[in-house]
């Protein structure tokens, strides 16, 4: 919910990223406090929103980094935290970027591929450094979710397939400079449901089982990120379940004697706590429907272009003054997929109200652009 009152946002001018950082702070809460429960350790998916004032909140909550740039590790660290606490995972890390978190001396490397492997050996020789690796593994699961947020199918460019897997932890054992700290997967993101987790818990238990028969037992399992946030009613549930997503693997992964469990949350930390805050432009009357344009576009959130994405609208300024009528809401940029959603129902609407779009904090500022040289929208805090 915005508590923010519709005179104090009509200050700023729009569009801009409103930010709740209360309610992150407690989102934050809730997610050590079920991952302490049962010993799990997390690391935050900087990819999912890298604005440094909520770093700087999720620091605080003393959980690590998952990132997959050498940008997103300099973030990290300039945000304060440890360096050890860093994961890094990514198809094709550079040259530099490999060096970049030698030097710094993060906590691994989420490795996906067989001449990744040599070159990490290669630059960690030749800087005098041991690199912690961990392979990043395609474990064949289908996360069922947007095909373009599906990554653990053998179609998708991640990881070692798993027919790979005993060779690739061999050669992780015999290259110089590498040492082998375990597994690490993510099938996707936007999971709702326990049944793909159940399905990974048990695809890593057999995988598991296949290295133990060659005396071969991971240190650590990272299992991603994906845990799923309800875009249709933010409201009802603003903090994700994180207590149910971590049972979901207390209960069913065969977790080996002293083994470390992982996790990359990025979109159910700050996904909630963000909102897009827009003017209306114009109310125009098409043939058959009427268009709600706003002064932000798919520039400022391109997920329902990308990814037909659903994110709730609100209109701020209108909220109870009459019965609901759909509107198309779309943006002003020059493409026709510049729309945040079909026949949504909403107040009646005229030039100038404040519209909301909800569930804006995770992949919405951070994958904003300057298409059709629009500026970027400014982040504001509450
Ligand atoms: N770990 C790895 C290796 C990942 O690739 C991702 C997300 C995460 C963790 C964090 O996953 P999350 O907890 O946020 O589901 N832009 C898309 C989402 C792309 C996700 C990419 N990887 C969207 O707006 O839906």
């Amino acid at each position: 919910m915005i508590t923010t009152t519709i005179q104090q946002l009509r200050e700023f001018k729009t569009p801009f990223y409103h930010y709740d950082l209360e309610l992150l702070d407690k989102t934050l809460r809730v997610a050590v406090q079920e991952a302490n429960r049962h010993g799990f350790y997390l690391h935050y998916a900087l990819k999912a929103n890298a604005n440094p004032r909520l770093l700087a909140v999720i620091r605080e909550h003393g959980i690590g980094a998952d990132c997959v740039s050498g940008n997103e590790i300099t973030a990290a660290i300039e945000s304060g935290f440890p360096a050890d606490g860093i994961v890094y995972a990514g198809v094709g890390k550079s040259d530099e970027e490999i060096q970049l978190a030698l030097q710094q001396e993060i906590g691994g490397f989420n490795c996906e591929s067989f001449p990744e492997l040599e070159v990490i050996s290669q630059l960690a020789a030749a800087s005098g450094k041991t690199a912690r690796v961990s392979l990043r593994v395609n474990p064949g699961v289908d996360a069922c979710t947007h095909h373009y947020i599906t990554t653990g199918i053998e179609e998708n460019k991640f990881g070692f397939p798993l027919d790979d897997v005993r060779e690739a932890t061999q050669r992780c054992l015999s290259l110089p400079n590498i040492e082998w700290t375990g597994l690490h997967f993510h099938v996707g993101s936007q999971i709702t449901g326990d049944e793909v987790f159940r399905e990974l818990c048990n695809r890593v238990n057999e995988i598991q089982r296949d290295l133990a028969a060659t005396g071969l037992v991971p240190a650590r399992v990272n299992f991603g990120g994906g845990l799923g946030v309800d875009y249709d009613d933010p409201d009802a549930r603003p903090v994700a379940d994180f207590a149910g997503y971590f049972r979901v693997f207390a209960e069913h992964f065969k977790r080996l004697p002293g083994q470390q469990v992982h996790f990359e949350p990025g979109r159910s930390i700050v996904a909630q706590c963000g909102s897009l805050v827009a003017r209306v432009l114009y109310v125009k009357e098409g043939k058959n429907k009427k268009f709600v344009i706003l002064d932000a576009g798919m520039n400022d959130l391109i997920r329902p272009a990308l990814y037909q994405a659903h994110h709730r609208v609100e209109n701020l300024s209108a909220a109870g003054t009459g019965a609901l009528e759909p509107y198309d809401v779309v943006g002003p940029v020059c493409e026709s997929a510049d729309c945040f959603g079909e026949a949504l129902l909403l107040p009646p609407t005229r030039r100038g109200d404040l519209v909301a779009i909800r569930s804006c904090g995770a992949y919405g500022e951070v994958m904003a652009s300057r298409y059709n040289l629009r500026p970027l929208a400014p982040a504001r805090f509450f």
